[in-house]
Parts: structure tokens; sequence; C-alpha cells
């Protein structure tokens, strides 16, 4: 989705979030991360936002602007405060506590990946209630999977984050942030672990090296070797077969490592 600038959003908006936050000073785009329409830092009198928002007739996008700002009480311990939510000028927008840092670097030797699984660690101990309205991480994937009755693997009722890309992973001084929420779902607690692996070795990790990495988190202690070789399975397959041209570098690199952990994985057990 294109990014749009803060000066060209409608008037009805700019009041709302000035008569939520109070008068904004000036505003910087934020060049990371792509799928929101707006996504830009706003300076008011007290310190920044970040305001992230998307026009209401795009329903994907403010489906996932609504689940992210449900799921974020609940998730404090990981990511910054919602401060404020609304709809005005036909958008929908959320307003977060700015988060001085840089993009995660995921690649092998670098010094963020102890923050990152410090973060992993509180993760695996959030729950959240049922009454949050998240996705079931296996109906994500029933158009897809070859035999859609294997699914039932990966569902569960633990909170996932499904998009831990090292852009949605905010590194401060001393700890890292996991934002962008809008793609929670519930299921099966091994996937924040292994969806982590696959980032690693897209960003350059050897399957082994980042399996190893996970050795601390519960999670992956917990896993079943053999839901995970479903999960590598059902990722590579899915993956090569949506994204066969890809034209993204990133995207070529996910493709590849998901493919790349499914040959490891069989390679390592049979
Ligand atoms: N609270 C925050 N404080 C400072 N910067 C932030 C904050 N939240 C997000 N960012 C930055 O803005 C970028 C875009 O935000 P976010 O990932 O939430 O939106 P997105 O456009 O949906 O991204 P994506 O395309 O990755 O899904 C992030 O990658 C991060 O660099
Ligand atoms: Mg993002």
């Amino acid at each position: 989705m294109d990014r749009i600038e803060w000066q060209s959003l409608p008037s009805d908006l700019h009041s709302a979030v000035q008569d939520e936050l109070g008068p904004i000073i000036k505003v910087e785009p934020t060049s990371e991360g792509r799928r929101s329409a707006l996504a830009t830092v706003a300076h008011l009198k007290d310190g920044p936002v970040f305001l992230k928002g998307a026009p209401i007739a795009n329903e994907r996008a403010a489906a996932q602007l609504d689940r992210e700002a449900a799921v974020n009480p609940h998730v404090r311990s990981v990511t910054p405060e919602l401060l404020c939510d609304l709809t005005a000028g036909g958008w929908r927008l959320l307003g977060f506590e700015h988060v001085q840092g840089r993009r995660a670097d995921y690649t092998p030797g670098s010094r963020d990946l102890n923050a990152v699984l410090d973060v992993f660690a509180t993760l695996e101990h959030l729950q959240l209630p049922t009454t949050v309205d998240v996705m079931w991480f296996e109906g994500r994937w029933s158009d897809y999977a070859t035999v859609p009755q294997h699914l039932t693997q990966i569902a569960g009722t633990a909170l996932l984050h499904t998009d831990l890309n090292p852009g949605n992973v905010i590194i401060t001084g001393t700890a890292a942030r996991l934002v962008d929420w809008g793609m929670a779902s519930r299921g099966t607690p091994l996937v924040n672990p292994a969806d982590l692996v696959i980032n690693l070795i897209a960003c350059g990790h050897a399957p082994t090296e980042a399996e190893a990495l996970m050795a601390g988190l519960d999670t992956w202690k917990n896993a079943d070797p053999a839901v995970l070789d479903y999960y590598a399975r059902l990722l590579a397959t899915t993956w090569l077969e949506a994204f066969w041209t890809p034209t993204h570098p990133w995207a070529r690199a996910v493709v590849n490592a998901a493919v790349q952990w499914a040959m490891h994985r069989r390679h390592s057990r049979h």
C-alpha cells in the first residue's frame, strides 16, 4: 500500500487527532513497514506520538487496526501503549507511545538477539482473554493447506504475533519492543519461535543456528517436533506457491528461508 502524507489527510481527521492529543507541531513520515496507509511520527508539546491509520473503506486494513487496538492492553509488557484510538474523516487511526529506537538486526552474531529473545520470553507468558477478537491461526491457512484436516495441529489458544519481521521489533537502548499486532492470532504456542526461526534464517542464519537460539524458550522446548516439521512444510509449500515470482527481496528471502528450514527439518529427522 502506498503511504500517504499527513498533510493530505482530511481536516476532520487532523482536528480529531489534535482534540485528543493536543496541537501537532510537526510530523515526520516513517519509512519502515508497508501495510498501513499512514505511519508517521507526530511531534506534540509533550513529545512524539506514533500515528498509524488506514481509510475505513479498506476493510482489511481497518480490521487490522481494530485488532491491534483490542490486543494492546494485553501486550503492554512487550509493546508501546495505545494513547488514542479514533475514527474521523473516513479514517481509522491509532496513536501509540513513541519508541525511540531502530529496527532489530537479525543477522548472525547481532548484539540485538539477546534483547529479541528476552522479549519472546515475556511474550510466551502473555495470555489473551477469550473475549478479545483475533484470528484463529489455523483458519488463516485453510485456503492453502493441501490436507486441511491436518491444520488442527497448529490450532490452540496461545497469543501469536505472526509478523515477526525485524522491522516490527524496535531496539531501544536496553530492550526490544514488539510492534504491529494487526495480524495477532490464536494458535499453538510453537508458532512464535518457529516464525522467529524463519526470520533469522531469512537474515542469514543457518537453520541449525537459528533453532539453537530458541533453546531457552519454553514454547520451543515444549514444541512437538512433528508439529514443527508440519508447520515448516506448510509455510514452505504455501509460500513457494503464493510467491513463486516474488519481486521484493524480503519476500524472496522468506520464501527461501521457509524452504531451507523445511528441508533442514526433513534431513535432521529422517
Ligand atoms: N510506537 C512506535 N514508535 C516508534 N516507531 C514505531 C512505533 N510503532 C511502529 N513504529 C515504526 O513504524 C513502522 C511501521 O509501523 P507498523 O509496523 O506498526 O505498521 P505497518 O505499516 O503495518 O507495517 P508492516 O508493513 O510491517 O505491516 C515500524 O516498522 C516501526 O519502524
Ligand atoms: Mg510493520
